[in-house]
């Protein structure tokens, strides 16, 4: 889809649909800029209200009216924009063109930007009828010359986001854990990050035993994806890790998924392995200046021949060993050797995202991402800061002590389960043993996937994490 800038006001036609932006604020005067098509009309003040939309004629043809109420936030900017989009798509238009005038700043031009594409989004990888969305053109009505900058960000923040829901919603059929390896190398070259991609036996010198493990009862091997991007002068000498729970399927193994359909999306348990590829597409195309290396574990976890059980006893490969008590808490497994695998870089900061447990998603469900977290006060603000700038929330749950009684074992270092209460932090504390330096664990279970249309987050993939994480190294980049 093409995103333009116009200097002048939008025309209605048969294949535009003209949007006007309407605001509490802008109301007095929006008669004034509508021009002659509307000669006679005048806006109501219910109009204006945060989510109204109205159809009314612009001469023979139509126009949108969307209200965001007093101030709009950018989120009200993104939302109102996927409504636009899908009204256009509702109509057949092939343009749309939107009046925000007034109050439009660049921030506004880049939410647009980045929800008119998100919302136009399909995956079409496997329709015979490759029929795309008939809109093809967003124009945005700004008059200054430094909205053109904020159309060419909000393009790549959106691309990147795209990158990773294309990996989310393709199947474990194609999307092997060597394919995640694959893609991770081909979109490095496209974008500008290297990929370095280990094999079984690579994995197995190494001993990391934990993803060995839960590889036990697949066909197919396991591999494990290093991704770099460094610029000649980073801001930062010691890298930014991020970690991603690529499990491209979860059956749960041998402690088969309990719960009736809850397999179904199971594809979409590589979630964390694709927001971290998608940051990367992004930081590497807005070229930041941020030293950040990408790790990705990645394996299937089936109830094959081999398969490992519970009351198995697991190697990991830090040394340390974890009584497997449900082989379906197998994401904690793979990202475990992860993280202690980061350990020699000396990280200045690990951040690791994972659909790692139900027990978020009862907790906040799909509407942010749960944040465990052993680093400084600081850090954890600029990521809940640059969580309510995009709109991908975090919410901090505690690492009390108390919960790491919960998974101690009669005759390991750790067991891979806690009790009934508190899923999502004893997972998190049992990831807490394989680091030693600041760390932030994102338990996005819940944000991952979306069943039902979720405004520019779609349906299926969300993408959710990747416009977090770029935000967030962008502001250390500056900083
Ligand atoms: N992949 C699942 C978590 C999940 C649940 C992701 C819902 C997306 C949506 C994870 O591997 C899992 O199965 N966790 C178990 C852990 C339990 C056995 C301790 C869970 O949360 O039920
Ligand atoms: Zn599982
Ligand atoms: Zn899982």
């Amino acid at each position: 889809m093409d995103l333009l800038l116009t200097q002048t006001f939008p025309k209605a036609d048969e294949n535009v649909l003209l949007t006007v932006f309407l605001t509490k604020e802008n109301l007095e005067d929006a008669n004034d800029w509508l021009g002659t098509d509307f000669s006679g009309f005048s806006f109501q003040e219910d109009y204006a209200t945060n989510g109204a939309k109205t159809l009314i004629p612009a001469g023979s043809f139509l126009c949108l009216v969307l209200g965001l109420g007093e101030k709009p936030s950018q989120e009200t900017v993104r939302k109102a924009t996927a409504k636009a989009v899908a009204t256009a798509n509702e109509y057949k238009f092939k343009s749309l063109q939107i009046a925000f005038p007034e109050q439009i700043t660049p921030s506004f031009t880049l939410s647009i930007t980045e929800s008119a594409i998100l919302s136009n989004y399909q995956f079409l990888t496997y329709k015979s009828d490759k029929t795309a969305n008939t809109l093809a053109e967003v124009k945005i009505w700004a008059k200054e010359k430094n909205h053109k900058q904020a159309v060419e960000k909000g393009i790549i923040i959106a691309n990147a986001t795209i990158e990773s829901r294309n990996l989310v919603n393709e199947p474990v059929i194609t999307l092997t854990a060597e394919e995640i390896a694959n893609r991770a190398a081909k979109l490095g070259n496209q974008y500008g990050f290297s990929v370095d991609i280990w094999n079984k036996s690579k994995i197995q010198s190494l001993k990391m035993g934990g993803l060995l493990a839960v590889n036990m009862g697949s066909k197919l091997p396991p591999t494990f994806s290093i991704l770099e991007y460094k610029p000649e002068k980073p801001v930062n000498e010691q890298p930014i890790i991020l970690v991603g729970k690529g499990v491209v399927f979860d059956t749960g193994g041998l402690s088969l998924k309990p719960t009736p359909n809850s397999m179904d999306f199971m594809k979409c348990d590589m979630a964390g392995a694709a927001a971290v590829i998608g940051a990367l597409c992004g930081v590497a195309t807005l070229k930041l200046n941020v030293y950040v290396i990408g790790l990705i574990p990645a394996t299937d976890n089936r109830p094959g021949e081999n398969a490992y059980v519970p009351g198995d006893v697991i190697t990991m490969y830090n040394g340390s060993t974890v009584e497997v008590l449900n082989t379906d808490a197998e994401g904690r497994m793979i990202l475990a050797d992860a993280l202690a695998y980061a350990k020699q870089y000396n990280p200045e900061l690990v951040i690791d995202l994972a659909t790692l447990t139900g027990a978020s998603v009862v907790a906040i469900g799909g509407v942010g991402l749960a944040m465990m977290s052993t680093a400084e006060e600081p850090v954890k603000k600029q990521l809940r800061e640059a969580g309510e700038r995009v709109y991908e929330r975090v919410i901090e749950f505690p690492l009390w002590d108390e919960y790491g009684e919960m998974i101690k074992s009669d005759i390991a270092d750790v067991k891979n389960i806690g009790g009934a209460g508190a899923g999502a932090i004893t997972a998190g504390k049992f990831l807490q043993k394989f680091t030693d330096y600041p760390w932030i664990h994102l338990d996005i279970a819940g944000a991952a996937w979306s069943q039902t249309p979720d405004s520019y987050r779609g349906k299926n993939g969300t993408g959710i994490g990747v416009r977090l994480l770029i935000e967030f190294l962008q502001a250390r980049e500056i900083q």
